[in-house]
């Protein structure tokens, strides 16, 4: 697809981390996220299909969105490049996390925010599996976000 035909390619966005976990498992990677609603607290991701992280929010119904901070760049790499299937990333990148309030999932240190999600809905295009979810826990860590725009990272200033 060319980039004039490609959503993600113009749609600045939040760069999030899907954080899941499931029994003995879990996993994160780099994604984008997109709320639907104000009233109902839903958004939506989209994730490649038969990925750990597919598998792992298919088993436990649940997965946390973590709004990566201003100095995340770099993990953004890391985990949006390597695949959960063939190690666990938290320990190959030393990632220094703990669990939010009603799920496993793990917050790396330095988030802007997250949101832990049970899904309300679930739609397969094209390879990928779409999650909307429902915000159940949430939390504002305080720190300014990471913006992703046209294949490049952005920090935010105040107009
Ligand atoms: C900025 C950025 C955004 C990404 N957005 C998505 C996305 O929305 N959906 C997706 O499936 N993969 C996305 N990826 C790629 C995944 O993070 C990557 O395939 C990851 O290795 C999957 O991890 P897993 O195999 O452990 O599930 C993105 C990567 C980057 C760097």
């Amino acid at each position: 697809m060319s980039n004039e035909n490609n959503v993600f390619y113009w749609l600045p966005c939040s760069v999030v981390f899907v954080s899941t976990a499931h029994e003995d498992k879990k996993d994160i990677m780099t994604a984008t996220a997109m709320f639907v609603s104000e009233k109902e607290p839903l958004l939506v991701i989209s994730v490649a299909k038969d990925h750990l992280t597919e598998k792992l929010i298919a088993q436990s119904r649940k997965f946390t969105v973590v709004i990566a901070g201003a100095d995340h760049e770099k993990l953004a790499m890391q985990v949006g490049s390597a695949k959960g299937e063939d190690s666990d990333k938290f320990e190959r990148f030393a990632i220094k996390a703990a669990p939010g309030t009603g799920s496993a999932a793990l917050i790396p240190e330095g988030a802007a925010a997250w949101m832990e999600c049970e899904v309300e809905s679930s739609k397969e295009i094209q390879g990928y599996q779409l999650f909307m979810g429902r915000v159940v826990n949430q939390d504002d860590c305080g720190k300014p976000p990471l913006v992703w725009h046209k294949d490049k990272f952005f920090n935010l200033n105040k107009v």
